[in-house]
């Protein structure tokens, strides 16, 4: 496309006008060995997934993307991808609307404590293998909240913003900037990505709840490690906490 300034992510896009998840497509694609970088797009989901086995409400106006990723780099590596998405989405709504918005640990985009977008990594297959990673990413762009159910607590861009925004658009540059990510972190640069998720994180610093299963933690929310986990620093000292295992809640 012409808003597309990108050298591997998007360079080949499906667009679907309905599809019940753009992942679970893309994970098809990634098995019939699809190149890196292959965008999965659908107007609507019918049975949008969200982290922890959540659902995903996925009317049409959203933006609802898969993006087929071979990087180079270890598992380990790989989860950090989410982070880098999430960076990655904070960028493009600021440079395209200036709308500052914060992530919300580990990749939940939130503005004024209302979420905007949510960013869903799948392992496709065995990583030594085929090393094979989906990246879901979905906006809540042009549509009235109500559609989203009775939750108060995500907001669409159409409803702090009152205009509509071209999802091609918002697209390209979600993908100009993760790119920019990615190449880093193929450059081991986790450094440069923990210090920019660390300046666009909400809560920093701040006192925390931490939910793993039916345990609450508490103390102060103190970033993210090298590895991506979260750190908190608790009366028994420091601890940290990988994104599968615990909720973040504030105080
Ligand atoms: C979350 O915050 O829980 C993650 C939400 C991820 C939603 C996106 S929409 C595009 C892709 N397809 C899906 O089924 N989920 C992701």
């Amino acid at each position: 496309g012409q808003v597309l300034n990108t050298q591997s992510l998007g360079r080949v896009i499906e667009l679907n006008e309905d599809l019940p998840s753009t992942n679970e497509r893309a994970k098809e694609l990634a098995r019939q060995g699809t190149v890196h970088g292959q965008i999965v797009l659908a107007k609507k989901q019918s049975l949008g997934k969200g982290r922890l086995q959540r659902q995903w409400e996925s009317p049409e106006g959203g933006l609802w993307m898969s993006i087929v990723l071979r990087p180079n780099l270890s598992l380990a590596d790989a989860t950090k991808i989410t982070l880098a998405a999430s960076v990655a989405v904070v960028d493009a709504l600021k440079e395209l609307v200036n709308l500052p918005v914060g992530i919300k640990w580990p990749n939940d985009i939130v503005f004024n404590g209302q979420k905007i977008a949510g960013i869903l990594g799948e392992v496709v297959g065995e990583w030594n293998v085929v090393q094979t990673l989906i990246l879901g990413i979905g906006v809540n762009v042009n549509f009235p909240r109500q559609r989203l159910g009775d939750s108060f607590s995500a907001v669409t861009l159409y409803e702090l913003l009152g205009y509509e925004l071209d999802l091609n658009i918002l697209a390209a540059e979600i993908l100009k900037y993760l790119e920019g990510e990615l190449i880093s972190l193929e450059h081991k640069e986790f450094q440069e990505l923990r210090q920019k998720w660390s300046e666009r994180a909400i809560g920093l610093g701040e006192e925390v709840r931490i939910l793993r299963g039916d345990q609450v933690l508490e103390g102060i929310f103190k970033g993210i490690s090298i590895d991506g986990s979260l750190l908190l620093e608790t009366v028994d000292g420091e601890k940290s906490f990988s994104a599968g295992e615990v909720r973040l809640r504030s105080k």
